[in-house]
């Protein structure tokens, strides 16, 4: 413990006194979480008036554009500052070398372009990854003979993505492939365009988790959870030092913000970021973590009300600027019914 926190033996020290009233919690409390501390990732389907359940993700759909804007009214009464949206794309659209990511008129840059007109200060997060386009559901392209995704000409693929989302109106372009070098290419093309107020949310420390299961099935990524492997580019969860590396790399090639993710078991990794780095730093509260809390409350093993904002809190605690959460609507209601 620091010494200017330790007073010694004091025979009058009663750490209850502090506690001892709501009023006095409130006044003391060292955290403090808002609904502009939000970002709520939603998942966009073709067709009109589609609300599709996710099975594993109970309370999330897969909505059509129409629904999504109807939905962002209403999470823009809520407070909430941003979205991140994750296309499901049609299995037949669908290819090794990920063309639908970057066309101008697909599912997400058009869900894009009408947000920005229906409710435009809501800020959209467009993530950059090639896994929902993909026959093989990787995030990148692979080599034919080895199997292993390709760096570089993965790159290339994922800038023409990150420059059409950008083109659509994105403010936000948060690359979540793990490619090494991306963040440089796209900031430079960014620059020469002209993009110079798009902003980059690099998922810096992203790593190879199981805890992104459900997503994975949201988006229809891999028809089986088990044969997918991204741990030779998602990073190996006994690492921390090199989580550190990655996001040095990540500010130096032009990064604006952080991600760590997953989230709450990497609390560590979010906490040694934000003491290394001066830079506004995001985590990831994921589809597995949203499973989990929902089976346990479903099964009101644990209390939904108290275990969302507990569990939230603790990404601020941690010095998390905002947080990606599927429980951020449900949040903001709590939040707002608590002033
Ligand atoms: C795509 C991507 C993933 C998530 C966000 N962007 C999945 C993956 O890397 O396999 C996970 C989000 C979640 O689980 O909620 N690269």
């Amino acid at each position: 413990m620091r010494k200017a926190l330790y007073r010694g033996p004091f025979p009058y020290t009663r750490m209850r006194r502090l506690r001892s009233s709501s009023f006095i919690r409130h006044l003391v409390a060292e955290t403090e979480i808002g609904t502009r501390d939000l970002i709520l990732p939603l998942f966009v389907v073709e067709g009109f008036n589609q609300c599709q359940p996710i099975e594993s993700m109970p309370g999330v759909n897969r909505l059509s554009i129409d629904r999504i804007l109807e939905e962002v009214v209403e999470v823009e009464s809520l407070g909430i500052s941003a979205i991140a949206l994750f296309p499901m794309i049609e299995r037949s659209k669908k290819t090794p070398m990920a063309e639908e990511s970057h066309n101008e008129n697909g599912l997400i840059q058009t869900a894009i372009r009408k947000l920005k007109a229906n409710t435009p200060n809501v800020l959209i997060i467009a993530d950059v990854a090639l896994d929902p386009y993909t026959s093989h559901g990787h995030d990148g392209i692979l080599d034919k003979r080895s199997g292993n995704v390709l760096n570089d000409a993965t790159n290339e693929i994922l800038v023409k993505q990150a420059l059409s989302l950008a083109h659509a109106g994105a403010d936000i372009i948060a690359p979540s492939d793990m490619m090494d070098g991306r963040v440089r290419i796209i900031r430079e093309k960014f620059e020469k365009e002209g993009l110079v107020n798009t902003k980059i949310m690099a998922y810096a420390a992203k790593y190879a988790s199981a805890y992104y299961g459900p997503f994975r099935d949201a988006i229809g990524s891999t028809p089986s959870l088990e044969k997918i492997d991204k741990n030779s580019y998602q990073m190996d969860y006994r690492n921390l030092k090199e989580a550190l590396y990655e996001c040095s790399l990540d500010l130096s090639e032009g990064a604006d913000m952080l991600l760590i993710k997953p989230g709450m078991p990497y609390l560590d990794v979010l906490k040694s970021v934000v003491d290394e780095f001066a830079v506004p730093t995001f985590a990831f509260q994921v589809s597995g973590e949203y499973a989990m809390h929902c089976a346990a409350c479903d099964n009101n093993w644990l209390s939904r009300e108290q275990i969302i904002l507990e569990s939230l809190t603790s990404f601020k605690r941690a010095g998390a600027a905002g947080i990606l959460t599927y429980f951020a609507k449900d949040a903001a209601h709590l939040l707002l019914k608590s002033i």
